[in-house]
């Protein structure tokens, strides 16, 4: 709980983050304003607007806690649009693990988008530091928890759809998926801890596993029997080449799929020192799709 009442901004607040966050905030005490391009009703206090970040500046007018959930090349925009007096106490921004995975990736679209977000942290660091702005930047490997993602929950439609799941080779390549309700804890956790101002800290889940093996433990959840078909990357490059045209399918690359053989793990140890971040590990019962999200 925290003691005065405090205002919480929360950018990008429809994704899974925004689904644990926004109740969590609620409970600790904030008064919660929660902005996305869709139109959302309002409810149990939370205070909806509509707002493009491409197009309309962030309007601040009293003291705010600052949780920017949304892509974070939408925060450099946001940040430089503000007046340099604007009253942000905090900010906590999230980042992703793929600065580091997808920065030597083959394919050069990822390449880009690793540059990005490389070139937004430091850009965000670099504005945070002349605003005096104290904040801290979480890089989350993948994540899951409320049928909002498009890597478990896609696996899980595709298994529920054609009940088989293709992979390249063995599916050796080490996962660490984390849940969106660790996230938005993280979010709390750091939010008034000192020794998170100004810190970058990899976030991932306590279970590190195969891809296999989360394809399995998936299968296991939707309570089918696991049909792994092991296929060759020609195939894969085929099917690839024949869906990939469909905006369903659009967030699918060949490097994507091809890193089923590729360890993705992130150590947080960092985080677990500096404000007892403890993620629930992958597994059955922290799985919750819901065809409604
Ligand atoms: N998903 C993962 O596995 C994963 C892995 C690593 C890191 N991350 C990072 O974690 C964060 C959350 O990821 P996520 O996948 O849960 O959600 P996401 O898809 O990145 O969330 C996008 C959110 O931002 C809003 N948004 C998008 N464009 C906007 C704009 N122009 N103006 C205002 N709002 C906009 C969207 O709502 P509207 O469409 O309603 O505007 C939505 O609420 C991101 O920073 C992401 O890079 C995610």
């Amino acid at each position: 709980m925290i003691s005065a009442i405090q205002q919480a901004f929360v950018t990008g607040a429809s994704n899974q983050i925004g689904y644990f966050l926004l109740p969590r905030l609620l409970a600790a005490g904030f008064q919660v304003t929660a902005f996305s391009r869709q139109l959302q009703i309002n409810t149990h206090n939370i205070h909806w607007q509509q707002l493009d970040l491409t197009i309309t500046p962030l309007l601040i007018t009293q003291p705010i806690v600052l949780f920017h959930i949304a892509p974070l090349p939408l925060l450099v925009k946001l940040i430089q649009q503000l007046p340099l007096d604007a009253p942000i106490k905090r900010l906590i921004t999230f980042s992703s693990t793929s600065c580091f995975t997808k920065a030597q990736s083959p394919d050069p679209q990822e390449r880009a988008i690793a540059n990005t977000l490389i070139q937004a942290e430091q850009a965000i660091i670099e504005q945070c530091q002349t605003r005096n702005i104290q904040w801290t930047i979480f890089r989350p490997t993948l994540v899951y928890g409320c049928g909002r993602d498009k890597n478990i929950t896609f696996i899980a439609k595709f298994i529920q759809r054609f009940g088989f799941f293709p992979i390249i080779g063995q599916g050796t390549g080490l996962r660490q998926p984390v849940h969106a309700d660790d996230l938005a804890m993280a979010c709390l956790q750091a939010c008034f801890t000192p020794t998170t101002f100004n810190q970058a800290y990899n976030l991932s889940g306590a279970r590190i596993l195969s891809y296999r093996e989360m394809v399995t433990t998936i299968f296991h959840y939707l309570h089918q029997k696991p049909r792994i078909i092991s296929v060759p990357s020609w195939f894969f490059i085929s099917l690839f080449k024949t869906i990939n045209w469909h905006p369903k399918y659009a967030h699918l690359s060949y490097a994507m799929i091809t890193r089923m053989n590729q360890d993705l793990c992130f150590a947080y140890d960092q985080a677990a020192h500096d404000f007892e971040y403890e993620p629930r590990s992958f597994s059955e019962s922290s799985l919750e799709f819901s065809t409604k999200n």
